[in-house]
């Protein structure tokens, strides 16, 4: 197969793949949810900093609000949270935790 074939093949298969391969679901995260996956990564689903996506919203908001408004000694989350106002904890903990499909 010559290149310039390869290359058509390429531009005309890629779009259905990528069309094919999204879920429903894959709008871009917002940049305040790329700071919290950041640490939370999807596979390190540790006990003390969960995968944010094996979390439902209401627990989410739940931690968050709790880390803003009673933040336990030395906890990292307080620092992230205690400019965010109630909506923007309750879209953020949608759109994390919308995931959700264990
Ligand atoms: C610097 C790393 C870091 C970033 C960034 C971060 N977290 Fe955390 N998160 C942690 C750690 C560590 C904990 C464990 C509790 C603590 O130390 O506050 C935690 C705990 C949590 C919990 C509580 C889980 C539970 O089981 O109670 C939630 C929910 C959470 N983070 C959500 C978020 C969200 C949403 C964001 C983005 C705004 C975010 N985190 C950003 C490190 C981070």
């Amino acid at each position: 197969m010559n290149k310039s074939l390869l290359c058509l093949l390429l531009a005309v298969a890629t779009p259905t793949y990528a069309a094919g391969s999204a879920k429903p679901k894959a709008a871009p995260p917002s940049p305040l949810a790329l700071s919290c996956t950041g640490c939370h990564q999807p596979l390190v689903n540790a006990k003390e900093m969960p995968a944010l996506n094996m979390l439902t919203p209401a627990k989410i908001a739940e931690s968050l609000l709790a880390a803003r408004d009673k933040p336990k000694a030395g906890s990292i989350m307080a620092r992230f949270v205690t400019k965010m106002s109630d909506a923007q904890i309750a879209s953020l903990a949608a759109e994390l935790g919308s995931t959700v499909r264990p």
